[in-house]
């Protein structure tokens, strides 16, 4: 029998969140129009959890779709990808990545697990019961922000093998066009020759479907969006009032992208010392806190090999709802 490795957790995201990156994008994205917040900061315990739950509602179809992909294909994933280290960016509870794991590990090939998330509580729980899971495998978490920390990606120490960065979930769509560029640029740049991205992208689809998708019956989507404001009361001593707001998602057709903002029921001054910072909120006015891109397969492939990848193979599924590419560095 293989004993279970101790998971390593490297902490590369500064865990004073009020010291580092959060006042900065707070100054600039409070000055913005529309007032924004980056979406990484709606990770924190409660709002990782609050994810976890938007997961497993009903109208959320991305989850089941990429799910039902990964289940009908990890097995082709992973000998095509050939990889001893799977690394997963923003794995969040890495439930999805089991699939991919027990593809990994009865092909024999696996030697790491690297899963890299900005919240530590569920980076660590996940951590330690995937080591217990996948005895043989050394799990090496990454505390870190996956736009920041791509040059710190382990690899695994045994042989020095191929690896393959797990990006799921559609996460890729809370970037702007700008941002996805030089996160993949970058991302082709830290990978060596014959190293691959498995990307999830969720794909075009009717407005009412996706509206449904971000505006729960359950109302957990709003709360989940709501909770950024209390993430800023918590770390920089601000005092949003979260009965002030309400939740409004709505479709850019344009931008082809979901748009979910927080809106001013009423004139609000808000305090945020901790970023010296007044805010002055004219009643009806928005703050975004997260777009959702939807893409095209076409889309995607530009935009991976503008990047510097080479398309591999790409898998939707039946209806076309959601796309998984796997994309090579050559
Ligand atoms: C996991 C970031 C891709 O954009 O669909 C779900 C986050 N926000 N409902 C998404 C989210 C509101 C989700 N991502």
């Amino acid at each position: 029998m293989t004993s279970v490795r101790e998971p390593v957790v490297s902490v590369l995201l500064d865990p004073d969140w009020a010291s580092g990156s959060l006042v900065d994008d707070v100054r600039r994205g409070f000055a913005g129009h529309p007032r924004a917040l980056p979406p990484k900061w709606l990770y924190d315990d409660a709002g990782s959890d609050l994810f976890d739950q938007i997961t497993r509602l009903p109208e959320y179809y991305p989850f089941v779709r990429e799910h039902a992909i990964l289940t009908e294909h990890a097995g082709e994933i992973a000998s095509a990808s050939g990889a001893t280290t799977l690394v997963e960016l923003g794995s969040g509870t890495s439930e999805k990545t089991r699939i991919l794991l027990d593809a990994f590990t009865s092909t024999g090939q696996l030697e790491c697990f690297a899963p890299v998330d900005v919240s530590e509580a569920t980076l660590r729980a996940a951590a330690d019961q995937i080591a217990v899971s996948y005895p043989g495998v050394q799990v090496e978490a990454v505390v870190g922000d996956f736009t920041l920390h791509l040059a710190h990606l382990p690899r695994s120490t045994v042989s020095g093998g191929r690896r393959m960065v797990a990006f799921l979930g559609g996460t890729i769509g809370n970037l702007y066009r700008e941002e996805r560029g030089a996160f993949l640029g970058a991302l082709a740049d830290t990978l060596e020759s014959g190293d691959s991205l498995l990307l999830g992208t969720d794909l075009v689809k009717s407005a009412d479907r996706l509206i449904s998708a971000y505006n729960d019956s359950a109302g957990v989507t709003g709360e989940f969006v709501l909770n950024s404001l209390r993430v800023l009361n918590r770390e920089l001593g601000a005092d949003f009032d979260l009965d002030g707001f309400s939740y409004v998602p709505f479709w850019d057709a344009h931008m082809e992208r979901m748009d979910l903002r927080l809106r001013a029921e009423m004139p609000q001054r808000v305090s945020i010392p901790g970023a010296d910072l007044v805010l002055d909120l004219a009643s009806g006015e928005e703050i975004r806190v997260e777009i959702s891109t939807k893409f095209r397969v076409s889309n995607i492939a530009a935009e991976l090999e503008a990047a510097g990848f080479g398309i591999t193979r790409v898998w939707t599924d039946e209806d076309g709802d959601f796309a998984l590419t796997l994309a090579t560095k050559p």
